[in-house]
């Protein structure tokens, strides 16, 4: 149970009974026999992104101290998968330039995979010299938003990738690859199931583990996720090859991770506050909230490791350093039940 629940079931009715939803009991999760809910998992594995995706595109830029203490802290309330930079072109996201630093200090745990983002030879080797052993591709199924943000067309993109790809693994990383734009291109506007299939199938030819199927601009909604998904599997792809990662953009995030859950989906992208935002998608605002997602998977009895508790407070301090109030609405609620308790956060 969260702080904030334990604190109000000592003078108001268990949060069971006052409908304030459960936080991790598994009795709170509903009947067993639900239809709805028999193909959602019992863990689910977060995948955080907030310090490369969420700080990519905040106005400020924290130093790289606070950034490690970000990665250390997330980690140390329970995430076990933290993308934690990205070895791309300074010049093109400035927020980003001190991965080598970001990367080489940061303290590691033996039971934590730490990623990073590359998008050629020259981000791999710096991602290789800085000790990753875990590294990202990405792409989206579009050919403008290929041009945009990594300056390659999506056949030029998956020729790199075939090499980045190939040699990463000869140096014995593990690959991501994340297909992005899979909802709807903030250039070309609706994007069809085979263009995300082209990528997709391309991408794990090459040999990467798993798949992210990026909401780059928030624009998804529940049957299109469905669509999507089943599709993909469809057409040969392992379920439990394909992650999600949703940016909420227009307050769907948790429907779609919903329906994702209910297909079978186990790997979810979050980012911690709710930050995020792709500097080339115009209009792409934050990924869906780590707290906002484990205090959701909680209630519907699904383990995710991670503390809750911890990771609010985090998001709190997060807040404080970027100087402004972030969106996830768990924080928001949190906030408020330490306002009204006088507790200092
Ligand atoms: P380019 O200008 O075409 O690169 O950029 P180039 O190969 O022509 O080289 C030009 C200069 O860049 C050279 O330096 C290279 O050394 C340098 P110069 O000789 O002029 O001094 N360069 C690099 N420097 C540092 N790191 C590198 C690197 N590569 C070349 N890795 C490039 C091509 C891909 C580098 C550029 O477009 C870039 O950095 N793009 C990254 C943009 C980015 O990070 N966007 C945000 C990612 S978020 C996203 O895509 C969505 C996602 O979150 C999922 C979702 O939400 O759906 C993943
Ligand atoms: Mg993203």
């Amino acid at each position: 149970m969260t702080e904030e629940l334990r604190t109000q079931s000592a003078d108001a009715p268990a949060p069971e009974s006052s409908g304030l939803g459960g936080a991790g009991a598994r009795s709170a999760a509903g009947p067993d026999e639900s239809q709805l809910f028999s193909s959602v998992p019992d863990t689910v594995s977060i995948y955080e992104v907030g310090p490369r995706d969420g700080l990519q595109n905040e106005k400020v830029v924290l130093p790289t101290d606070r950034k490690l203490e970000l990665i250390e802290g997330v980690v140390d309330a329970g995430v076990s998968r933290v993308e934690i930079t990205s070895f791309v072109n300074p010049r093109w996201v400035p927020a980003m330039a001190d991965h080598m630093d970001v990367a080489s200090r940061v303290k590691r745990r033996s039971d934590v995979r730490y990623s990073a983002l590359v998008p050629n030879m020259r981000g791999l080797d710096g991602a290789t010299r800085a000790g990753m052993d875990e590294v990202a591709v990405f792409l989206a199924a579009t050919d403008t938003h290929n041009r945009k943000n990594i300056n390659k067309t999506t056949e030029e993109a998956l020729a790199t990738y075939r090499t980045v790809v190939d040699e990463a693994k000869g140096r014995g990383m593990k690959v991501r690859g994340y297909v992005s734009c899979v909802y709807g291109c903030p250039y070309e506007g609706a994007v069809s199931l085979d263009k995300v299939l082209r990528v997709a199938e391309s991408l794990l030819e090459m040999g990467v583990y798993e798949l992210s199927l990026g909401d780059t601009i928030g624009v998804g909604t529940p049957r299109q996720i469905e669509y999507i998904i089943r599709g993909l599997v469809a057409a040969g792809i392992d379920l439990g090859q394909i992650a999600v990662h949703f940016h909420d953009t227009r307050g769907t995030a948790l429907a779609n991770i919903t329906v994702a859950l209910q297909i079978g989906v186990r790997t979810i992208d979050s980012a911690i506050g709710g930050l995020g935002g792709c500097p080339y998608a115009p209009g792409a605002s934050g990924n869906v909230a780590t707290e906002d997602v484990v205090y959701m998977l909680q209630g519907m009895g699904i383990e995710t490791g991670v503390d809750l508790d911890k990771l609010v407070s985090i998001s709190a301090r997060l807040g404080g350093y970027l100087a402004r109030e972030l969106p996830s609405k768990y924080l928001k609620a949190h906030l408020g039940h330490c306002a009204r308790i006088g507790k200092v956060v």
